[in-house]
């Protein structure tokens, strides 16, 4: 492959599968093609802006004649499909958003790379177009077992002393689609979307669905991250309910690996579930953030754990995701690298060195200043 677009690159996945990329396959054009909405932040890819195989394109996915031109322009042969409006509490305020975005951005991207290869007299050979999803299509699982269970499977992630399941269902490829949220409902969507792509015009179409996902350069309105700045600044810490929920939670670097071995190898129009085996209940993971953050800023740890405030629930919160990533692992060979407990280490510590970034995205500079830089460019 020449020439990939990665849509969605400014953001917090899309930036780390960027990086991955640009420094991987030197020989491969890069273009991070972003809206650079309130969750898009060039200075997540400081480091690599400068290469000579990356090219950063403001657009917005819904721009057809944009990203049709592009195609067109760059001679795109790869495409993976990460932007989206991606958090289920701004999409239970504002589903229209989440609709145009998800589901007709990605329409949009999927009919451009229809138009552009079936122009060329290669037509689909060598072309992907790869749309990255959520576990939580899928719905919500039961919890049978409250206390947690030694769940049938192990992975790295979840190989910690916590390694428990909360029930003995998992989402696995062929689970039935049920989503509850507006975010959720979008992105189902726009899976139906891609595989139609496939089925009838025989684009060469490839689909995940992942679990959560936590590490650096996530936007500060999602659990870890927020609740991670909230105890520094021995701020409140919302939990939703009794803070029961479950979810399976995985690096994002794992993440970011699992695409690449994916793109490059994965088996046309087939989905494959990203997941780490590693369940955790809300209010359990809020403790181990609340000790680790204690511990690296010397407090007396669990000293913040009075922060924690229950609030009223999040409507239709689904009650516990978890994934079962066996196929990608017989299949690809793919396991996820980091331990929990280490990546929890990593994630509080870049964060706490980081308190630039988490202000600036929180104060919304970042946009203004980067913008005026690519006008100037
Ligand atoms: P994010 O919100 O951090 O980033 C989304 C990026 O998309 C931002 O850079 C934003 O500027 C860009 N974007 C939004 N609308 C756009 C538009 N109309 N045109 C161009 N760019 C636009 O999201 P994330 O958490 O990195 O998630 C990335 C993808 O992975 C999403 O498709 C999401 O559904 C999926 N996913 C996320 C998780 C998770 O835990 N975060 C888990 C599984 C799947
Ligand atoms: O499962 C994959 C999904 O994970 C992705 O598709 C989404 O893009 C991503 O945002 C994430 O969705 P969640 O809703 O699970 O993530 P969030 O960080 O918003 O919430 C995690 C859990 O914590 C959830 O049960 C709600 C709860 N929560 C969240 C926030 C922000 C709280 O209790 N308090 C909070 O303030």
């Amino acid at each position: 492959m020449k020439s990939i677009i990665i849509t969605g690159g400014a953001g917090f996945i899309g930036s780390h599968v960027v990086r991955l990329f640009v420094r991987k396959y030197p020989q491969t054009k890069i273009i991070n093609v972003d809206k650079l909405t309130y969750a898009g932040n060039l200075a997540n890819l400081k480091d690599i802006e400068n290469a000579p195989n990356y090219m950063f394109v403001k657009a917005d996915i819904c721009d057809f004649d944009t990203i049709y031109s592009l195609m067109q322009n760059e001679h795109v042969d790869g495409i993976i499909h990460l932007a989206a409006e991606s958090h289920v509490d701004r999409s239970i305020k504002d589903p229209f958003t989440f609709a145009r975005t998800n589901v007709l951005g990605t329409l949009s991207m999927l009919q451009a790379a229809k138009l552009y290869w079936e122009s060329l007299p290669e037509k689909y050979e060598g072309k992907r177009f790869y749309h990255i999803s959520t576990d939580e299509v899928y719905g919500a699982l039961e919890i049978t077992d409250p206390e947690g269970v030694r769940p049938p499977f192990t992975t790295k992630a979840s190989s910690s002393e916590h390694h428990l399941a909360y029930g003995t269902e998992f989402f696995v490829e062929t689970t039935k689609y049920n989503p509850h949220s507006p975010y959720s409902a979008s992105k189902a969507s726009s899976d139906h979307f891609v595989r139609a792509f496939h089925d009838t015009y025989g684009m060469p179409t490839i689909v995940t669905n992942c679990s959560n996902n936590y590490g650096p350069y996530q936007f500060p309105e999602k659990l870890i991250p927020l609740f991670i700045n909230n105890i520094r600044h021995r701020k409140p810490l919302p939990v939703y309910g009794k803070g029961e929920n479950v979810r399976d939670w995985l690096y994002v670097e794992d993440h970011a690996r699992a695409i690449d071995l994916i793109f490059h190898q994965g088996r046309v129009a087939d989905t494959y579930n990203i997941g780490g085996f590693n369940e955790w209940k809300n209010i359990d993971i809020i403790r181990v953030l609340i000790k680790t953050v204690d511990r690296q800023l010397g407090r007396k740890e669990g000293e913040d754990l009075n922060l924690i405030t229950f609030v009223t629930d999040r409507q239709g919160h689904d009650m516990r995701y978890a994934i079962d990533s066996r196929k990608l692992q017989k299949e690809l060979g793919w396991e996820p690298s980091l331990q929990f407990e280490e990546g929890i280490e990593k994630t509080v510590r870049w964060y706490l060195n980081n308190q630039e970034w988490l202000d600036s995205v929180t104060s919304g500079d970042y946009q203004t200043y980067y913008e005026k830089m690519y006008a100037n460019r």
